[in-house]
């Protein structure tokens, strides 16, 4: 923070005009959030955000390491600023995030993108400032090997992408070590922020207007295990419903394996928290969740998903799935259909399996081809396309409440309801970044149409 000072000064003389910043980001919303506290420090060095590359004074790519095609398209990315950087000497590149908590990886970018000034982890993103002083004082390049790093730095600034959405990050790193996952190699040992800062966080957002905030971390059913007091997710929840407001509070991800009842109970009882839960499955059969590391069978998935309709009017699940986990055969792959149509997810990200180094199913054999991997993705893309469709079709003449997130030029609105069901409706009141109650009238294509209540 001292820095930040001694920044301004040496941009102010460099770009007497507005110092522009562009911040990119790649890969999951605990990055987004961390974009957000790098705009924070920008900003308070002077900086203007801007979406375009060629007018940016700083580029900051804040990268994904979960999957190869990330890294691929990060890549190409970095190389596409080579010119611009030609062009514009002042101007500094830096890369920052989970892929360069990778040695390897530095190690590239030192020997291929030579032009790139500062490479900063993703535990310490408030050491820009300092390193934006060196790289201009000094001259010299800035590239931070991967640090782990424990401690947990509180009040960085932070700007906002949103009016009335939000993120907060509850907990950083990850101890589960998946075997297919990069994340506890990158993000390093899972530790806990304390409730009181969460707190004071959460109030100022909805003291300020935010309406929709999301709790983030890898494993939130975690939380508090490294805390000192006895206090668990289910506390913080808890803890935060007791903020006065119209809000709704959603959190992810959750561990099947440590998500409990009394989460559940918490979330029965109050109703400022979604209906909606994120439940990463990840595969569908009990010898693979095994080789994954998951600690969990399909029996006590659904458990757990069979407890919470009996409990929670209106819950739904949205999860994660990998196809073509090292060793997975079709007939077991087939499980993962049928689980899909058991649980009848409102929303699912699915993904083929990406070979990360280090980990330990990069160790192990995988003889069926990217190939048939696309076809069993496409088979379970189609499956919960219909059951979406489904599911839409059930909200045809129910009354929703929904966030209003976008205005359209023809005095349209686009609305998302906590279960991120999109709604389109037509309003003669401005209801930007309200929550309004709606009935809806039809379907079109993926999403709902509405009249306003
Ligand atoms: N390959 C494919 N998908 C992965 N995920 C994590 N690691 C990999 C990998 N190596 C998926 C998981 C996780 C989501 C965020 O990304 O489904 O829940
Ligand atoms: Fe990766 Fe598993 Fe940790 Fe999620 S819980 S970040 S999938 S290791």
């Amino acid at each position: 923070m001292n820095y930040i000072q001694s920044v301004k000064n040496i941009i102010n003389e460099k770009f007497p005009n507005q110092p522009l910043a562009n911040v990119v980001t790649f890969g999951c919303a605990q990055n987004e959030n961390d974009s957000e506290k790098v705009r924070g420090l920008l900003a308070q060095i002077g900086y203007t955000m801007t979406d375009s590359l060629e007018e940016s004074d700083i580029v900051i790519y804040n990268t994904c390491a979960i999957r190869e095609n990330a890294e691929l398209k990060i890549f190409g990315n970095i190389g596409k600023l080579k010119a611009l950087k030609a062009a514009k000497p002042d101007m500094i590149v830096a890369v920052c995030g989970c892929m360069v908590m990778q040695q390897h990886i530095v190690d590239k970018i030192k020997k291929s993108y030579p032009f790139v000034d500062i490479v900063f982890g993703v535990n310490n993103l408030e050491i820009l400032p300092l390193l934006m002083y060196k790289r201009y004082t000094e001259g010299k390049k800035q590239i931070l090997p991967p640090q782990e790093k424990t401690d947990i730095v509180e009040n960085t600034p932070i700007l906002r992408n949103g009016k009335s959405k939000a993120s907060i990050s509850i907990m950083f790193g990850c101890d589960n070590f998946c075997a297919y996952c990069i994340v506890p190699y990158v993000r390093g040992r899972e530790r806990s922020r304390k409730p009181q800062d969460i707190y004071n966080e959460f109030k100022s957002l909805v003291e300020a207007g935010y309406k929709d905030i999301t709790l983030l971390g890898q494993n939130v059913n975690s939380y508090g295990k490294n805390l000192e007091e006895k206090y668990d997710f289910a506390d913080l929840l808890q803890l935060l419903c007791t903020v006065p407001g119209e809000y709704v509070i959603h959190f992810m991800s959750s561990h099947p394996k440590d998500i409990s009842k009394k989460l559940i109970d918490t979330i029965r009882d109050n109703p400022q928290i979604s209906r909606q839960i994120h439940l990463p499955v990840q595969a569908g059969n009990d010898r693979v969740l095994k080789e994954m590391n998951r600690h969990y069978t399909i029996g006590q998935y659904m458990d757990i998903i069979n407890y919470a309709r009996q409990q929670i009017e209106d819950v739904s699940f949205s999860s994660d799935i990998i196809v073509g986990f090292p060793g997975e055969t079709f007939e077991e792959y087939l499980d993962t259909e049928k689980l899909v149509k058991d649980v009848r997810f409102t929303q699912l990200f699915t993904y083929i399996y990406s070979r990360r180094n280090g980990t330990k199913a990069a160790a192990m054999e995988d003889n069926i081809s990217h190939k048939e991997k696309s076809v069993w993705l496409n088979r379970l893309i189609k499956i919960q396309q219909e059951i979406v469709f489904e599911h839409l079709n059930s909200f045809i003449g129910k009354e929703v409440k929904a966030l209003v997130e976008e205005k359209h030029d023809d005095g349209s609105y686009t609305a998302r309801m906590s279960n991120t069901f999109v709604v389109k409706f037509i309003a003669d009141t401005d209801c930007m970044d309200q929550f309004v109650n709606l009935k809806i009238t039809g379907k079109k294509g993926t999403s709902l149409t509405a009249e306003l209540i």
